[in-house]
């Protein structure tokens, strides 16, 4: 029997999307011999080069087409040639975190190629926007999943459409949804200071390049809100109550300076800290929606709180539902990192083509 094909068009070769390179490759004899599934990268553009190709061949392939041979990138070229060679179960996969390629999502949509990506950009943009690519996809016949937006390999998005499918009323959603806070509120902890906490997780690669992106709380706003409109409510990222950790307008000040600064707040921070542990207590960054409003706050959760036990970049988010209302359904592990996004990815990929 012929294999069945699936052709990948991959906007992205950075941290992500090269991890998913690394994992098509490994997988495809695999994929081919036990699944009669032939996965094959037909196309794969970054902001220099692009390529596109039926068949583009093994990994080293890909890098060496892409560099030796690749034209000078253009989005809109890309897209074009995607929809011109007019190949069946393709998926158009956006690794960037760019803003520019949402804006193609609806074209891609509508030539009926499925759309796979952990690009928040596009589906926190405006409720507007997100509801036609939701209406787009319906009125095409077509995928368009982002599971990888929100807690990385985690089955979030999943779990909630699941609830919303069966008529499992959300009545809350308690979640620590940056892998960044988390860190730094995991580790601030005995002798740490905050100041030496978030200097930790910016030396780890666990925040921004500026750690005042992860500290304003924005990103987590990203994905609260990605998961609030999965839950159908019709919110925006200024709907987000975000307590800021610590005052804003220190823009100008260099990152370093910056972080020399964040030592001013050590001692307010302490406090906070010994009067949680008096009480027998821990702080958490937590993100929370209930009664159509969402908001992430500081918290003091008890030791024996599952948001306590979290370790690392540890994501965790508790449902409470119709069904899980005694004992909330929780999902927790790593929230961040190459592989477990691209494997989350690769999963959408087969999730969003008809075999
Ligand atoms: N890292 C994680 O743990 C994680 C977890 C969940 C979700 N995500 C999301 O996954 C996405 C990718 O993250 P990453 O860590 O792989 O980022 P990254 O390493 O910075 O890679 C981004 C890639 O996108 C390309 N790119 C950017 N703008 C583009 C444009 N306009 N047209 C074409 N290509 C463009 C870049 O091209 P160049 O190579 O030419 O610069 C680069 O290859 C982001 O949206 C991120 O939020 C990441």
């Amino acid at each position: 029997m012929a294999p069945q094909n699936i052709h990948v068009f991959l906007a992205g070769s950075g941290l992500i999307g090269s991890a998913l390179l690394t994992k098509i490759n490994a997988q495809r004899e695999r994929l081919l011999a036990e699944e009669g599934i032939a996965l094959k990268v037909a196309g794969i553009v970054n902001t220099k080069k692009m390529v596109l190709g039926e068949h583009l061949g093994t990994l080293s392939g890909w890098k060496e087409e892409l560099n030796t041979r690749g034209q000078k990138a253009d989005l809109a070229q890309f897209v074009a040639g995607m929809k011109a060679m007019r190949l069946p179960n393709a998926v158009f996969v956006d690794c960037t975190a760019s803003e520019e390629i949402p804006a193609l999502y609806n074209t891609i949509l509508a030539e009926r190629i499925a759309i796979v990506t952990p690009n928040k950009k596009g589906l926190s943009s405006n409720f507007k926007f997100y509801k036609n690519l939701k209406l787009l996809a319906s009125q095409n016949h077509t995928r368009f999943l982002y599971e990888t937006t929100v807690g990385a390999g985690l089955p979030v998005l999943s779990t909630i459409r699941d609830f919303m499918l069966c008529g499992d009323r959300v009545e809350k959603i308690s979640a620590i949804v940056s892998g960044t806070l988390s860190y730094i509120f995991n580790s601030f902890e005995g002798n740490t200071t905050l100041s030496k906490a978030v200097r930790e997780a910016q030396k780890l690669g666990y925040t921004e390049p500026d750690p005042r992106n992860d500290l304003n709380g924005m990103d987590a706003a990203r994905k609260l809100v990605i998961v609030a409109r999965e839950c159908a409510l019709p919110m925006e990222c200024a709907d987000v109550e975000i307590e800021q950790l610590i005052p804003q307008g220190r823009k100008k000040e260099t990152v370093k300076e910056f972080l020399k600064t964040l030592e001013r707040y050590d001692a307010q921070f302490e406090a906070k800290k010994q009067r949680a542990i008096a009480r027998g207590a821990v702080l958490r960054f937590v993100a929370e929606i209930e009664n159509g409003k969402a908001k992430m706050f500081l918290k003091e959760v008890a030791s024996n709180h599952p948001f306590a036990g979290l370790r690392g970049s540890d994501n965790i988010f508790s449902f409470t539902t119709d069904h899980y209302h005694e004992t909330p359904l929780i999902v927790r592990g790593k929230g961040a990192g190459a592989e477990v996004t691209s494997a989350g990815v690769f999963s959408d990929i087969f999730k969003a083509v008809r075999l």
